[in-house]
């Protein structure tokens, strides 16, 4: 009898920390959506905020002479961006789509702000601005 009550009761408590670590993936999925919170994504500009994010994560796979091992794809310079913004695969790649290799390359996911100032701009238009 003993032995049933405490195995019923580690059952519940991984049931309790299954639930837990559920709803706490849940929390990050929302909290990249609405935007982390203290993250300014009112005005993105392209060079002042765009430029160094890509700079610090992608320009040393996707720069102008650097990208013939990642798929040739070029993401330096305003008119290469643009076009992989429009098609999706910027957004797709760096919020880990379905369907998109994540971005950057076998490496943690860029910080929430980041994403959240990526998708911004996207939003905004994708201006040269
Ligand atoms: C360490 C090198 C590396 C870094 C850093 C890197 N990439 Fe990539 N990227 C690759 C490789 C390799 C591929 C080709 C992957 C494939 O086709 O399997 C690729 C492919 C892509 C693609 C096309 C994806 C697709 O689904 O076809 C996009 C868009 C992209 N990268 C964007 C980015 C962005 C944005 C960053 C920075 C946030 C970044 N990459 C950082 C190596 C890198």
């Amino acid at each position: 009898m003993k032995k049933i009550i405490i195995s019923g009761i580690l059952g519940l408590m991984v049931l309790l920390a299954g639930i837990a670590g559920c709803s706490k993936q849940n929390e990050d999925a929302l909290s990249k959506k609405a935007g982390a919170a203290g993250c300014d994504t009112t005005s993105v500009q392209y060079a002042a905020d765009i430029v160094p994010i890509l700079q610090a994560n992608c320009y040393e796979c996707h720069g102008s002479t650097t990208n013939s091992g990642s798929g040739g794809i070029v993401l330096d310079g305003y008119a290469h961006l643009q076009s992989w913004a429009a098609n999706g695969y910027l957004l797709g790649t760096i919020t880990h789509a379905p369907g998109y290799v994540g971005m950057p390359y076998l490496r943690p996911q860029l910080p929430d702000c980041e994403i959240s100032k990526i998708r911004a701009w996207i939003d905004q238009g994708a201006k040269n601005n």
